[in-house]
């Protein structure tokens, strides 16, 4: 029988780095199904389609051919058009312009046809903001990963910091801030903690104590 884990949870809750280390604990690999919605996005910024363009943005899904492949680390790696774009999916312009597009119903069907596609195949933990609300209502394990805005800035700053994109806290404050607002308000598969979700807030705790958190819930 196949294990899916759901961890669903805010921008910069520590989501990303939780789960791979989630995953590399308990040996089950991981799907960051944000990283769908991030290429679909790269592909109309890069073509130039208006984002506010519902219409036009359903009849170019076609032509995008979403791939999601794991790769042997565990990390996914997200093709269109026959290209690996993983390295661009996370650059702040993407970030800034993805809740428009994933807020879009048709988009959401698109990409959640390839997320069942990857979790039809084995033991997952999934990764996202509705997995446990919509993708996966009958998840065996669910979890709703959050941390304080100050928290969450500080650690969105840093990644991009790392990458080189220097913005002030406060301006990633706002930002952060303005993603959250656009992911609880939309109107399909808005951000919401499932009922029956562990609810875990590492304002508090480091990366592997947030991570023995997680795993002292799951029985394989
Ligand atoms: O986790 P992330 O920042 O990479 O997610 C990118 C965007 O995709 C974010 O605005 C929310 C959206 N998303 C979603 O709507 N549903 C998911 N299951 C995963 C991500």
């Amino acid at each position: 029988m196949s294990i899916n884990i759901a961890i669903d949870g805010p921008v910069a809750s520590g989501k990303g780095a939780v789960t791979k280390g989630l995953s590399k604990k308990l040996g089950i690999p991981a799907l960051d199904t944000g990283a769908a919605y991030r290429a679909v996005t790269l592909f109309l910024l890069e073509n130039n389609i208006d984002l506010q363009d519902e219409k036009l943005i359903l009849m170019n899904l076609n032509k995008i051919n979403l791939r999601l492949y794991m790769a042997e680390n565990h990390d996914v790696r997200v093709f269109t058009q026959g290209q690996d774009v993983t390295g661009r999916i996370r650059d702040n312009r993407v970030s800034l312009a993805v809740p428009t597009v994933a807020a879009y119903a048709g988009v959401r069907d698109y990409v959640n046809h390839q997320i069942a596609v990857v979790a039809s195949q084995g033991n997952y933990i999934l990764e996202g903001r509705d997995i446990g609300t919509v993708v996966l209502p009958n998840a065996d394990y669910k979890f709703y990963l959050t941390a304080s805005l100050e928290v969450r800035a500080q650690r969105r700053k840093a990644d991009l910091d790392a990458k080189g994109e220097h913005l002030s806290l406060l301006e990633v404050m706002q930002q952060v801030k303005q993603r959250d607002e656009q992911d609880i308000n939309r109107k399909i598969a808005p951000l919401r903690q499932a009922p029956d979700a562990i609810y875990v807030d590492s304002s508090n705790l480091t990366l592997e104590q947030t991570i023995d958190t997680l795993a002292k819930y799951i029985k394989l």
